[in-house]
């Protein structure tokens, strides 16, 4: 293999923050390296080099995709839509389950003809990278990626994308451990009325199935200072709404330690003006504090939508899934959570089919999922990830029993999210509008407080604005309703 390079464990010898600067000013060195390259073409040719970006996964990886996408207009590209031909195609992967995989193999495949054309190359970057296996595969299969690297080193990717636009030698890099938090890497944002912000990186709980821990490393939290500095800039420019994000934003702070600084940051945050919402994603119920708890309640900008993933309903399944809760607890936490805040949105994520449960501890999923009313479930069938806990114990049940044990469970919670949504019809609720909607471009599209989708018609483009929106229909998934005031 030409020019490959695997730094292990360079990230930990590089802790002080001295080393911290030093390295992002070489990062914007690489990246003017590339833009001389880029200017030069256009003189040349008369014409921009383009990039468009595949990005699966969750809120993570959409936020990598921002710093990578800030990174790529820094240095001279222009990003186009994902129905057209592109020089770079940037790949932000996902490995939480086996199916993410295939597509992401399926999609970087298909790409071999398009890139052997135009001159193309494929950047792979995200989760699914830090796992030498793929890494391989890539090397060996398929030949039009160029660059690889890691959610440990995004902000190598300049130094990367130089080396192999210079030497003309794919370069695969990926660290195998994390490093210190980088502030201040380049970053081009979705949108700018709401924005996605990281809290904590990484996480500690090692829960039986999951890969993100091999893949994403240690918790480690973003001091308050530069989270709150972030958030006050972006209130500046105009953002209204913010999401914090971590794999489990209840353990802010532990590696600081600092107590409790979860609920302190929300309290602060409050007090920022011109920001109207605050989300985050995600709460583990085993850390869920009393004092995130009256946080929620007391802060007003916080909105009243908790995702509260509980994974399974039996206690055995629990256990074997090291979550450190009991069904009584999430129960309990549920009734608490509804005391304090009571009209707050509950919503989930639920496994079904990993080792070793049976009909009776299906019937426990159900039973919390009947007695909990969520409004709404992202609800996955169990897939055994390399190198986890789980990955090798025996499947007990056959795949036709868990095939219908799940549709069992989506049948339940779809009849349950409905009953709650048509609560809605009549009423009506503040929509923060996110643009024309994606199914159906003559409407508008946004979020309640509650984070339910709202599609309605209106004339010219309302992105950006907060409106009272009157809801003339109800479904499951989306409400359809009738604007009647703007807030502004
Ligand atoms: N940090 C978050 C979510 C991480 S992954 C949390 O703790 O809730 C998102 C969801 O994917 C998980 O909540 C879980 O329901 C699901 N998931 C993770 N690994 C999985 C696996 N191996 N098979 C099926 N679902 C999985
Ligand atoms: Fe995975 Fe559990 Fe960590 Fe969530 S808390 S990322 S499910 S190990
Ligand atoms: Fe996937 Fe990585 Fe998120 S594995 S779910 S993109 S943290």
């Amino acid at each position: 293999m030409e020019n490959v390079r695997d730094r292990k464990n360079e990230s930990v010898s590089c802790g002080q923050d001295d080393g911290i600067l030093a390295r992002s000013m070489e990062s914007a060195d690489w990246m003017e390296q590339v833009r001389n390259l880029n200017t030069e073409h256009v003189l040349k040719t008369g014409k921009v080099r383009t990039y468009r970006l595949d990005v699966f996964g969750c809120q993570m990886n959409e936020r990598d995709a921002e710093t990578i996408a800030g990174m790529l207009t820094n240095m001279g590209y222009e990003r186009v839509s994902p129905d057209q031909p592109a020089d770079i195609i940037v790949f932000v992967t996902c490995c939480v389950r086996e199916n993410a995989e295939e597509r992401i193999y399926s999609h970087i495949g298909a790409l071999s003809h398009e890139c052997l054309k135009n001159g193309s190359f494929i950047v792979a970057s995200g989760c699914m990278m830090q796992q030498p296996h793929v890494t391989e595969k890539i090397k060996k299969s398929f030949r039009h990626v160029k660059v690889v690297f890691g959610t440990h080193n995004i902000h190598e990717f300049p130094r990367l994308l130089c080396q192999y636009l210079t030497s003309g030698k794919r370069v695969l890099e990926v660290w195998e451990k994390e490093g210190r938090i980088i502030e201040d890497m380049p970053i081009k944002r979705r949108c700018r009325h709401k924005a996605w912000v990281n809290i904590v990186f990484g996480c500690n709980n090692f829960c039986a199935y999951c890969i993100v821990p091999y893949v994403r490393g240690r918790e480690r939290s973003r001091k308050k200072e530069d989270v709150l500095a972030e958030i006050r800039a972006l209130a500046a420019d105009g953002c209204r709404e913010v999401t914090l994000l971590g794999q489990n934003v209840n353990s802010y702070g532990n590696d600081l330690g600092v107590k409790d600084l979860f609920a302190r940051l929300l309290y602060d945050i409050e007090e920022i003006d011109g920001i109207d919402r605050v989300r985050f994603t995600t709460s583990h119920p085993k850390d869920l504090s009393d004092s995130l708890i009256r946080a929620m309640k007391e802060c007003k900008k916080v909105c009243e939508h908790l995702h509260l993933p509980f994974q399974a309903g039996s206690n055995r399944v629990l256990e074997r899934m090291n979550r450190k809760y009991t069904r009584e607890h999430y129960l309990d936490l549920v009734d608490r959570i509804r005391d304090a805040v009571p009209d707050i949105a509950l919503t989930t994520d639920i496994i079904v089919g990993f080792p070793g449960e049976t009909e009776e501890d299906f019937e426990d999923t159900l039973d919390l999922v009947r007695r909990v009313r969520f409004d709404s479930a992202f609800t996955f069938i169990y897939s055994p990830r390399k190198g986890t806990l789980a990955e090798k114990w025996e499947q007990t049940a056959p795949h036709e029993v868990i095939s219908r044990r799940f549709k069992r469970l989506v049948e339940v919670q779809t009849e349950i999210a409905t009953q709650l949504a048509s609560k809605y019809e009549g009423k009506t609720v503040e929509v923060l509008v996110d643009g024309p909607s994606k199914t159906n471009p003559d409407m508008q599209s946004g979020r309640t407080r509650t984070g339910k989708l709202v599609n309605f018609r209106a004339e010219g483009d309302l992105t950006g604005q907060m409106l009272d929106v009157k809801i003339i229909r109800a479904g499951a998934f989306w409400l359809e309703g009738r604007e009647v005031k703007r807030r502004g």
